[in-house]
């Protein structure tokens, strides 16, 4: 990719202008909805064990979500409160770093590990009002440490543990997934096992001209699951839903979930990959987490054999590594990279 400057230090500038390559025709700005009231589905893990009462109602709850909205907010994970707010706590610290210290941390050309910018392939391109830090933290072997955080003292701890965390809520949701549509468990969630994950944490600063930039392109996530945090309370996470876009407001301890590129292959389309993007505030910063997995780099990416039979592929199959390298080749464009494999 090529190198831009970070968007925190343009706006710390207080520059007059945005520049233009911020800027987005109206074409690209599609107005949110404001009358729908629709919320996404917020699901109980708790309740998704197998031994509660409620685990029937639940699990069906949690497949009409993969189905028909692809986001859900997921309650009762686990996860304490006083840990979540360490790592938020921690996240906010990075980027509060002066930018020679973040700098360490600089992608390198043609990677997006790293502390950066996503996805700049052109210079004609119009870039995302944000700033992120992306790690791959599982498979352990595979790290980069040398992108990880040494300040504040306890950022790599702390995203050691987040990271084993939301790998056991991945692999809990996805065996339940995998019981929704009648394929084996196990298969699924070892194809997850020692899978990759990637830690994403995003900065996006105030704009003068908030409602002509975004924070994020329209994009489906190319991953299998995504886990988001938002860390301050500031909202701008957008889905879009029947052809609007519907902000989403997170539920207090929630994790938003949402079923990415890879998940709607294997399902053979059953759950739905949607369309979201981030747009950013006036006058307040926001920041959030989000945590994408896949499948391990052995696994093939395609459609379950037992879900192809019944009603014939409708995703072509590729091997992860191929994948992989034509998702990090491909400009952000709300599906289009998912297309690409649709038969
Ligand atoms: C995204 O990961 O696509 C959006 C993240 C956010 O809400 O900041
Ligand atoms: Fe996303």
């Amino acid at each position: 990719s090529l190198p831009v400057k970070n968007v925190q230090a343009l706006a710390s500038e207080g520059l007059k202008e945005v520049p233009s390559r911020y800027l987005r025709p109206a074409s690209e700005l599609e107005e949110v909805c404001e009358t729908e009231s629709l919320e996404i589905p917020v699901i109980d893990m708790i309740k998704l064990g197998e031994d509660h009462p409620d685990h029937r109602d639940e699990i069906k709850k949690f497949h009409l979500a993969c189905k028909e909205w692809g986001f859900l907010q997921l309650i009762n994970h686990g996860i304490s409160e006083e840990f979540i707010h360490q790592v938020k706590t921690n996240t906010e610290d990075f980027f509060k770093l002066p930018f020679e210290e973040k700098n360490n941390y600089e992608q390198l050309p043609n990677s997006i590990e790293g502390y950066g910018q996503a996805f700049v392939m052109s210079e004609d391109q119009k870039l995302d009002w944000n700033d992120m830090l992306l790690l791959f933290v599982q498979p352990a072997s595979q790290r980069n440490l040398r992108f990880w955080p040494k300040n504040p003292a306890s950022f790599r701890a702390t995203l050691e543990s987040y990271s084993s965390e939301l790998v056991r809520i991945s692999l809990f949701l996805l065996r339940a997934m995998a019981k929704n549509l009648g394929i084996s468990p196990d298969v699924l969630a070892s194809m997850f096992e020692e899978g990759i994950q990637g830690i994403r944490l995003n900065y996006y600063p105030p704009c003068k001209r908030a409602k002509e930039v975004l924070g994020q392109t329209p994009h489906s996530d190319a991953t299998g699951i995504t886990l988001l945090t938002q860390v301050n309370d500031v909202d701008g996470l957008q889905i879009k839903k029947n052809g609007k876009w519907l902000p989403i407001e997170p539920v207090p301890r929630a994790f938003i979930v949402n079923v990415g590129d890879v998940i709607e292959i294997m399902s053979n389309g059953q759950y739905k990959s949607i369309e979201h993007r981030a747009v950013v505030n006036p006058e307040k910063e926001r920041l959030s987490i989000a945590a994408f997995h896949s499948p391990n780099i052995e696994a093939s990416i395609c459609p379950f054999p037992d879900l192809a039979r019944k009603s014939g592929a409708l995703y072509k199959t590729t091997n992860h590594e191929d994948y992989m390298r034509l998702v990090v080749a491909s400009r952000v464009d709300g599906k289009s990279l998912l297309d690409q494999f649709r038969l």
